[in-house]
């Protein structure tokens, strides 16, 4: 090898995601000039109902998934774009995390840009200063990526739309393109209220690529429906979510999951028009509890509930049975509990939390959210 050359060795997800650059995707000729601009936005976090599990290499998802966008568990990203003179075909950044310098995530984002530079090839030309930060507590156990990738996605797109021609409905669909390569679950952040993402027969719109938002005929039972975040576990996520996916190609039961999963999808977009909110709890419970058992059956296998988690789950369920409240859980990878239920019983679910719930939460720690409209410009 001659010296001097510097090799780069890619895993292969990410020589996948440069070798197969899609068309569309890739920023148009630059029409302005720009050598400095700053640009902030918040973007929410989103809860999974049909759940996202397993995923192939090009960063797209082995089943449709579906989910509720939250309101207030949100992450807000500024960047500074400073014009650069840049030579390497590396993005210059520089990143702040809650006002301190991060190192810890700057693999990440630097894999992020890495996989992005052939579809957004003017960042180049800058010196990005990241500053970000999360409205929930850093150690609370809340997976921030979705909320974290889609704010930074959101602020790139900013500066392409600065930079080049593109009208709103492209401004989005490609943030939530480019978000989902950085967070599979982040390109659904990217829209307010309900969104799908993947490929199903029932969705004619739909792609594996970015998601859409649902906006047909959903029950107003669902309007402003509520999640309460239990923390019952604020450590370091176990497994991240990255190898859990790479389990599922070795998991005995993943075939049957990703057809149970397009099942689920069918059965909840009935649901959701319907408004039938027991129907609703038992399918967000199985897919729950469906996910966790994945986990268990994987190998290595993994066990991500707490006794903490099982207690609150029962409890939820007793007391669905004895008041008649259509309230429910879900879980992501971890511990924690996401409380689903409709607006007008907020006042009895959040004393039942209060009374029973909250003694299982570290420092009796909770956040109430609800479905929320989607990211902010600031
Ligand atoms: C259990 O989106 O965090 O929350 O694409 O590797 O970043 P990566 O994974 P991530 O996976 C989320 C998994 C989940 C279910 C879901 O949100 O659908």
């Amino acid at each position: 090898m001659p010296q001097g050359v510097r090799v780069r060795v890619s895993p292969p997800a990410q020589i996948l995601l440069h070798l197969m650059l899609i068309q569309e995707f890739i920023s148009k000729e630059i029409s302005a000039e720009v050598n400095e601009v700053s640009f902030s936005w918040e973007s929410p976090s989103n809860i999974a109902l049909v759940k996202y599990w397993g995923k192939n290499l090009d960063q797209t998802p082995k089943n449709p998934s579906i989910s509720f966008t939250l309101s207030d568990c949100k992450t807000t990203t500024s960047v500074l774009f400073k014009k650069i003179k840049n030579t390497s075909k590396i993005i210059d950044f520089e990143l702040f995390f809650e006002g301190e310098r991060n190192i810890s995530f700057r693999t990440k984002i630097e894999k992020f840009f890495s996989s992005i530079v052939g579809y957004c090839p003017f960042l180049l030309n800058y010196h990005l200063t990241i500053s970000s930060s999360n409205s929930f507590p850093h150690s609370s156990g809340i997976a921030s990526s979705a909320s974290a990738m889609s704010a930074l996605s959101l602020c790139i797109m900013s500066l392409e739309k600065e930079l080049t021609l593109i009208d709103d409905e492209f401004f989005y669909k490609k943030a939530s393109f480019i978000s989902r390569i950085g967070s599979g679950s982040a390109c659904r952040s990217i829209y307010g209220g309900i969104n799908f993402w993947g490929t199903h027969s029932d969705f004619s719109f739909g792609s594996d690529l970015y998601s859409t938002q649902i906006s047909k005929s959903i029950s107003s039972k669902f309007h402003n429906y509520r999640d309460a975040i239990l923390i019952i576990d604020e450590g370091k996520k176990e497994v991240s979510s990255s190898v859990g996916h790479e389990l599922m190609n070795d998991n005995p039961f993943s075939q049957i999951r990703f057809k149970l999963a397009k099942n689920n999808i069918s059965k909840l977009m009935k649901i959701l028009e319907s408004g039938n909110l027991n129907e609703f709890c038992n399918l967000v419970e199985s897919e729950a509890l469906m996910l966790h058992s994945l986990m268990m059956s994987s190998t290595p296998s993994y066990v991500l509930m707490k006794p903490a988690t099982l207690s609150v789950i029962n409890l939820i369920r007793e007391f669905r049975k004895d008041s008649n409240i259509p309230v429910c859980f879900t879980l992501d990878a971890g511990a924690n509990v996401h409380i689903l239920f409709p607006e007008n019983f907020s006042q009895e679910v959040i004393n039942f939390i209060k009374k029973k719930l909250s003694v299982f939460c570290v420092k009796q720690k909770y956040i109430l959210d609800f479905i929320g409209t989607g990211p902010k410009q600031i």
